[in-house]
């Protein structure tokens, strides 16, 4: 893919050798990865690049950094923007988002970023429709999705298991703003 540029982010597909070891680290702490499948695996630096060579549009998903600006002008990965599960007989594609770097929670970047990558992913890729699930207690995903144009479609009873039990999820969807219907 290209590179894109927002306002305060850098987009790029996520190479193996982008992966630092604070980002290895980031996806061991339960803070970070509670509301998500990294939760499942302990992390090293070289699983962590193992799994972003996994990752490419040939193999079935686009894994894409979320880079800002360091204050010496270097560029700082600090998430993660994987479109997968490509349905190609129905234009659709499901989307996950994580910032890892919790120093920069609340400050717009997840929003912005996925605000440019759907935006994206409808032009170059062709889509549909993408649509994303995530726990309904995290409220801020929920906020991210909203603000990027996704809207409810489904309460998801007991859609993941956390701790011991099952807790409900929302699944949320977007349809390519340009299209005049959604009948193609
Ligand atoms: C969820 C996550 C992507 C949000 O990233 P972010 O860069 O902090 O998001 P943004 O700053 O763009 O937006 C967060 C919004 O949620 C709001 N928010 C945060 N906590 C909230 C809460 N408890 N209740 C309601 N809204 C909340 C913020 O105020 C903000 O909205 P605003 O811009 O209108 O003020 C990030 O926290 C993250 O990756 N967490 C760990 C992994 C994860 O949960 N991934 C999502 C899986 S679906």
């Amino acid at each position: 893919m290209k590179e894109i540029r927002t306002e305060r982010t850098i987009l790029k597909e996520l190479r193996p050798e982008d992966v630092t070891q604070t980002y290895a680290d980031a996806l061991n702490d339960p803070e970070v990865v509670m509301w998500t499948e990294a939760r499942f695996s302990r992390w090293s630096l070289d699983k962590a690049r193992d799994y972003v060579a996994e990752n490419g549009i040939e193999k079935g998903s686009l894994l894409i950094g979320i880079f800002i600006k360091g204050k010496d002008g270097s560029e700082k990965h600090i998430g993660n923007i994987r479109f997968s599960s490509f349905a190609k007989n129905h234009n659709r594609c499901y989307v996950g988002i994580m910032v890892f770097d919790r120093a920069e929670w609340g400050k717009g970047y997840a929003s912005e970023a996925l605000k440019a990558a759907v935006k994206y992913a409808f032009k170059e890729l062709k889509l549909h429709k993408i649509i994303a699930d995530y726990y309904a207690i995290n409220k801020s995903s929920g906020k991210v999705f909203e603000k990027c144009g996704f809207r409810k479609e489904a309460d998801l009873k007991g859609q993941f298991f956390i701790e011991g039990r099952y807790v409900d999820g929302v699944g949320v969807a977007i349809i390519n703003p340009s299209e005049r219907s959604s009948k193609k």
